[in-house]
């Protein structure tokens, strides 16, 4: 078996993908015959050790019991796992000059768990339905979590044929049946082939029984698999596994998930935003150092600066970094039996980081059946769904669409895991642009006016009121009317608005969610510079996202106030000045927050003005007694 390992290391090691294993996971439903098949499977290739069918009849014999295949299989399974620590479920195989691993979980839950944490890696899998039983719910279920995780090497065997007579009718019906489900989801089946586990029929060699079948056994399908390719090519993620003091240098490993790495490649560690070169690549095994490694292999490095980076983090090139996020999309699997709820927080552990992350949204659940989705409160136990969750700390990752291995999260408590499953962002921005400090040797300037002198003359002190809310909540016309009502007043004041600043400064600025962050970002150190020169600043932006508000909040240090101009969707829509949200709920303007593009509501704005039933004067009353209030400087 070890040298089976080796083999693998030493294939990912120059890239290739010959001589390497086929991981075939076997799929379905607890008693559609899955330990039946791999002895079968291990008998009729000759593959059992001597003696070993022979004592097992003997045991089944003395006990009384009928000889089944899945004892064999439970004992071959107990003899490897002594003194070699693999998984239990997994069964090492060989045939024609290819290495496979049979991955086998136990049970439904199991199966699923060991899939989305990425623990059983299957390139390909073997999905069984019973013949008498036909296509269950879980069939489905595992189809669709086959097809999210993206394994296309899909074969389907319909077992305990000698159940239903080998009737090659009720063959066809689930065959035809089978394929029109996994067509819909975006699957296709290499083969379908009718089997008794059994009995021995179509598992190595043609049955005799079903003349009526002509395509592949089970064996000769298992060679058609194509082994996929490790990732070399794409970009590079290598998530630090840990990081070791060895004599005086401190060595950071982990596994290559993806791309290549090469000794003097600049490194560029998430979310830390710490860069150094890669000075060497440590090996164990080989005499010389290597100079470069790919994806699937497990490296320790060393750096050509004493950075301080730590476990969790991802290096990769300074072109095509990972994404930089608090707040993501995840499409999950959901375990247990205490549902998920909106608002609880759970661990969340994406590769080797372990954060917490909190479910500010679900917004579908998926039913695998009908293929169709519903709204919900709560997620329950064996269900799929689409929620929003909320990291505490800033996290590296990607798109599990443009790479799988480092788009993966499984949700859990102290004691176990409560949910797996695929990252996508959809309409949150990569949060990287807005935190990466790109200037240096740059030294401040000091103003010859300082803010005391500024407000004595004022008689008011500065400060940046940040309008947030829906298009249509009256952000813009209530901040006009507060520009006016103030300037009267005689206060230095100012509205950045955000159509007037779209016209100019951020013309060339999209919808799109990092161009927002963008547009806010420049905003917000423009009302900082304007705050700085004295002037009360109110800016009218939607600003949807919560982080980018508070970091306009960080940049105005205590100058910022955030008020939330309260307004229902439809409220705003009923209004619909701009004639906007007709064009948008016609599919004319992508993106629209409220419609297409999410709004995320203040969590504890300064002050709240809620305009669904008010008139405008008496809002913006309200408006100039808060400036009152804080900002004037009595006389
Ligand atoms: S923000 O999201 O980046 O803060 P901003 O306040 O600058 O938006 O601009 C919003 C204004 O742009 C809206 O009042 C509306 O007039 C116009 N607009 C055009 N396209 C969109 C869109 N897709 N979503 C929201 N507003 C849009």
């Amino acid at each position: 078996m070890a040298k089976t390992i080796a083999t693998e290391n030493t294939a990912m090691q120059i890239g290739s993908t010959a001589g390497k294993l086929m991981r075939v996971v076997i799929v379905g439903h607890v008693d559609h015959g899955k330990s039946t098949l791999v002895g079968r499977m291990f008998h009729d290739t000759g593959q059992l050790p001597d003696g070993k069918m022979e004592a097992i009849q003997e045991m089944c014999r003395k006990r009384g019991m009928p000889f089944e295949w899945a004892f064999l299989m439970d004992s071959l399974k107990a003899e490897r796992d002594q003194g070699v620590t693999i998984d239990t479920s997994q069964i090492w195989f060989h045939h024609n000059n290819r290495q496979y691993v049979i991955i086998d979980a136990p049970g439904h839950r199991e199966f699923i768990r060991n899939m989305v944490t990425g623990a059983s890696n299957a390139d390909a899998a073997l999905l069984m339905i019973d013949a008498d039983q036909g296509i269950r719910r879980q069939s489905r279920h595992h189809s669709y979590l086959l097809q999210l995780l993206g394994v296309r090497e899909v074969a389907v065997a319909v077992n305990k044929m000698d159940l239903v007579d080998y009737d090659e009718t009720r063959f066809r019906k689930i065959e035809t049946e089978y394929k029109s489900y996994l067509k819909s989801i975006g699957l296709e089946a290499r083969r379908v082939i009718p089997i008794s586990a059994r009995e021995g029929d179509n598992v190595a060699s043609a049955s005799e029984r079903m003349p009526w079948y002509d395509g592949p056994s089970i064996i000769e399908t298992l060679a058609e698999f194509e082994l996929s390719e490790p990732p070399v090519d794409r970009p590079l993620r290598l998530p630090l596994q840990d990081v070791f003091k060895f004599d005086d240098r401190r060595i950071l490993a982990g596994r290559i998930e993806s791309g290549t790495l090469r000794t003097g490649d600049e490194l560029l560690f998430s979310p830390s935003n710490r860069t150094a070169r890669v000075a060497t690549i440590e090996s164990w095994n080989t005499e010389q150092a290597p100079k470069m490694a790919s994806a699937g292999l497990s490296v320790g490095i060393t750096l050509d600066e004493q950075i301080f980076v730590e476990r969790g983090e991802i290096a990769s090139h300074l072109t095509d970094p990972p994404i930089e996020t608090n707040v993501l999309h995840l499409r999950l699997f959901w375990l247990v039996d205490t549902p998920m709820e909106i608002g609880a927080s759970y661990g969340l552990k994406l590769g080797p980081r372990h954060l917490s992350a909190t479910v500010e949204q679900i917004e579908r659940v998926i039913d695998v059946e009908a293929l169709s989705d519903h709204a919900a409160t709560e997620v329950k136990r064996d269900e799929i769904a689409d929620v929003v969750v909320r990291t505490n700390q800033l996290v590296a990752l990607d798109e599990h669409d443009n790479l799988p291995r480092t788009g993966r999260a499984i949700l859990h408590n102290r004691h176990r895991t409560l949910a797996g499953g695929v990252i996508s962002m959809g309409n949150y921005p990569d949060q990287r642009k807005q935190i990466t400090i790109r200037s240096s040797n740059i030294t401040k300037v000091v103003h010859s006016v300082d803010t005391a002198r500024r407000i004595a003359q004022n008689r008011h002190k500065p400060g940046v009121l940040w309008f947030t809310g829906l298009s249509g909540a009256g952000k813009s016309t209530l901040a006009m009317g507060l520009e006016r009502r103030l300037f009267d007043e005689g206060y230095q004041t100012y509205v950045l608005d955000g159509d007037n600043v779209r016209t100019g400064l951020n013309a060339n600025l999209s919808f799109s969610p990092e161009d927002r962050s963008e547009n806010i970002r420049r905003v917000s150190e423009v009302a900082v510079l304007l705050a700085d020169a004295g002037l009360i600043v109110i800016s009218a932006l939607i600003s949807p996202y919560r982080a980018d508000r508070d970091r306009a909040r960080d940049a105005a240090g205590g100058l910022f106030r955030e008020v939330f101009i309260k307004a229902e969707i439809a409220t705003c829509e009923a209004r619909d000045t701009k004639g906007l949200y007709k064009r948008a709920r016609a599919g004319e303007i992508a993106e629209f927050t409220g419609i297409s593009a999410p709004y995320e509501e203040p969590v504890k704005p300064e002050l709240v003005i809620d305009t669904n039933d008010r008139d405008i004067d008496s809002c913006i009353d309200e408006l100039v007694a808060y400036v009152r209030a804080n900002f004037k400087i009595p006389s």
